[in-house]
């Protein structure tokens, strides 16, 4: 019954079709902003998840114990060597994970991937280092980790500039005395 009308008033439609057909383009396309717009939320919402979560990962690494907790290369005064300052670090991201999962033979910087030179994924066999170039084994770094760690530092250390006691707290905790000695940075 429907399509036997829709059929008999059909040839007088055709224009009244065509802007419904373009109404409904329409519509579809309103329809649809807020699922785009929503995605690239949840992306960026999965990218400050990842961040929060390298920070962990920065945390529980001991990597601040060498370059500190800014990674300005200010770690402990009892860390061993002089740590890179990550801050002004260039390396992009295939070298990072490369210096992070392998450390550096013959360096300070140890390793944090456990089989690093079980095999020879870091590009140098078992058993071929000398004692001596072999690093030093860090914690254990996860491969999900690592990209969470990577995202950390490449945000929110890399190119960072300065200290501040805005960072400084955001690291720490809100009141921290860890950050007293950035007080005078705040702005009035
Ligand atoms: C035992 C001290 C120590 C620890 C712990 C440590 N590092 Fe390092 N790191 C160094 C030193 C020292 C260097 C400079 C190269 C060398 O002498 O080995 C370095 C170099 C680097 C570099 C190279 C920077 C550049 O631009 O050349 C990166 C990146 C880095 N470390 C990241 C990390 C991360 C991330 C962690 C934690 C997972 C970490 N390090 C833990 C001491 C340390």
């Amino acid at each position: 019954m429907a399509i036997i009308s829709i059929k008999a008033i059909l040839p007088q439609t055709t224009a009244s079709m065509q802007s419904s057909v373009f109404s409904v383009a329409i519509s579809f396309l309103l329809f649809i902003i807020p699922f785009i717009s929503s995605a690239e939320n949840t992306q960026q919402e999965i990218s400050s998840s990842s961040i929060e979560r390298g920070l962990a990962v920065y945390k529980k690494s001991e990597c601040a114990f060498c370059h500190g907790w800014a990674g300005d290369g200010q770690g402990h005064p009892r860390s061993p060597g002089a740590a890179a300052n990550l801050r002004s670090s260039v390396l992009d991201k295939v070298a990072l994970t490369q210096i992070i999962r392998c450390g550096v033979p013959g360096g300070v910087m140890p390793y944090h991937d456990r089989l690093a030179y079980r095999d020879n994924r870091c590009g140098v066999g078992a058993g071929s280092l000398s004692e001596k170039q072999l690093p030093q084994q860090g914690k254990n770094i996860k491969p999900a980790d690592l990209d969470a760690l990577l995202a950390y530092i490449m945000s929110s250390v890399q190119g960072m500039g300065s200290v501040t006691f805005a960072q400084c707290e955001k690291y720490f905790k809100t009141g921290s005395r860890n950050c007293l000695y950035l007080q005078s940075n705040t702005a009035p």
